[in-house]
């Protein structure tokens, strides 16, 4: 079997990071660490992920799913004793072998598209991807023979004084001929610093061997940084937010103020849509052209359409229409669909409920668990009563209906097609279409009453 598979080394701890979550399950960018590398993999043509894992192993393999295979790694003995636990799954392999960590989100499909198609153009049996960081402390040093090749690759710990000059890193990143890299795993040594089993050892032992080994450097040395603890992962946030703003201001969309709009990495954002600060669109939220979203606006998982203007408003799972009016304060939850033209503001809740073309629910409604027909008026602070404390009921509300403020539908009711509801009723009857329902007490007038109380 020929192509490229993808090993990603997950097992360690991640002590730094001062969690009960596996590190490379902290979110950043909208998705986990391992997430993001493992859709790098796949963009760049990978067809096969395999994870190895450790610490939090169980957890990793819940939150992974069927995308990946999982190798345990019981003992952490070595990143070269890491790939081994993937060897079984890889016998019989014939293609190239990409070896990445679960630690790395900043990594791009471009930069691995280029590692890989270089490996194979160069016909290496290793190519290790390289990057130029301005502190080295730490990292492996990449040492070059006289004539510029690699000539093998030294940890921080095991390095000599001239050694650790070298400001040319290894980014933990390679790819190998999958034949070749089980052989010389087989004879890498702990006789080092940390008593470790080196990954990094095999390409002296390629090179020695007589195989051609090469190295691809990075442009960026960015994309290549490992997370380690929260102040790298606040500072990883801040890039893949940077990157995403700047992808979707370059392909058309207006971000006034970048420092305070927050989009995770799967959201598509409309042409000429201006978006206002402190906007969170989240998730696989869509936006359409030319909206206005914002300010302090959250959206989760929803669809919004071209036209929308939402400020002050949070939405999740739910989907918004054309030309929708919406804020300030609306609150959108789960299958909710407001359909075109909508206006709905001040202090608005709406759940679990269709609401027609062109209605109007402008001020403090609750409206739940309703079906809504189209040119609805609902007045000020009308709620429909959708819970009896045991079961939730739906509501009905025709076409071109009428509701006068302060009124509760007390569901399950039906108000016909352009029907109309008195101020201040409390509906707990069907109203038919075309009548007018009045559900409260009558109005005394008691003359001379003050002079009379005393
Ligand atoms: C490693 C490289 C170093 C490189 C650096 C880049 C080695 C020996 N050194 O060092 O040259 O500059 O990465 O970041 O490879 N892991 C396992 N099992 C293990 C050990 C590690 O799965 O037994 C995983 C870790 O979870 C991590 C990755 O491998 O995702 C790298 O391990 P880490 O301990 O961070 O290696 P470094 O010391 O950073
Ligand atoms: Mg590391």
């Amino acid at each position: 079997m020929a192509g490229l598979v993808t090993v990603v080394l997950a097992a360690g701890k991640g002590t730094r990071m001062k969690s009960a979550l596996p590190k490379v399950l902290h979110r950043v960018g909208g998705k986990s660490m391992l997430q993001h590398v493992l859709d790098a993999a796949r963009e760049a043509g990978s067809e096969r992920s395999i994870v190895v894992v450790g610490f939090g192993g169980q957890q990793v393999k819940e939150a992974i799913g069927a995308q990946a295979e999982f190798v345990v790694q019981e003992q952490q003995l070595g990143t070269g004793h890491a790939v081994l636990q993937a060897g079984s799954l890889l016998k019989g392999h014939e293609g190239t072998v990409m070896v990445l960590c679960g630690d790395t989100p900043l990594l791009t499909a471009g930069l691995l598209k280029k590692l890989y198609a270089e490996h194979k153009a160069i016909g290496a049996k290793a190519t290790v991807l390289t990057a130029v960081m301005p502190d080295a402390t730490g990292y492996g040093r990449i040492i070059r023979t006289a004539s510029g090749t690699v000539a093998k690759i030294v940890e921080h710990k095991d390095a000599s004084e001239a050694e650790l000059k070298v400001n040319e890193v290894n980014s933990g990143i390679y790819c190998f001929e999958s034949a070749e890299l089980f052989k010389a795993l087989a004879s890498v040594s702990c006789d080092n610093a940390q008593g470790e089993y080196y990954l990094p050892d095999v390409l002296e032992i390629l090179r020695k061997d007589g195989e051609k080994i090469w190295a691809v450097a990075a442009d960026d040395y960015e994309e290549t940084l490992g997370i380690n603890s929260r102040v790298q992962l606040s500072g990883a946030e801040n890039i893949l937010r940077r990157r995403k703003n700047i992808e979707l201001m370059d392909a058309g969309v207006t971000i006034m103020d970048p420092a305070s709009t927050f989009i995770d990495m799967a959201v598509t954002v409309g042409r000429d849509t201006v978006i206002y600060p402190f906007t969170w669109l989240e998730g696989n939220t869509v936006v359409g052209e030319n909206c206005a979203i914002g300010p302090n606006s959250r959206f989760t998982d929803a669809a919004i359409g071209d036209r929308v203007t939402a400020h002050f408003s949070y939405a999740h799972e739910c989907k918004i229409g054309d030309d929708v009016v919406m804020g300030p304060y609306v609150h959108l939850r789960p299958q909710t669909e407001i359909s075109a033209k909508v206006k709905i503001g001040n202090f608005v809740e709406v759940k679990n409920s269709n609401i027609g073309t062109g209605s109007k629910l402008p001020h403090l409604s609750y409206i739940g668990d309703t079906d809504m027909g189209s040119g609805v008026n609902m007045g000020c602070g009308t709620i429909t009563v959708n819970y009896d404390g045991k079961n939730k009921y739906r509501t009905v509300i025709g076409n071109d209906a009428f509701i006068g403020c302060n009124s509760n539908m007390v569901a399950p009711v039906k108000v016909g097609d352009g029907a109309y509801v008195g101020a201040g009723s409390t509906i707990t009857k069907d109203v038919p279409a075309a009548a007018l329902a009045i559900a409260r007490e009558r109005q005394k007038n008691i003359e001379g009453w003050k002079d009379k109380r005393k």
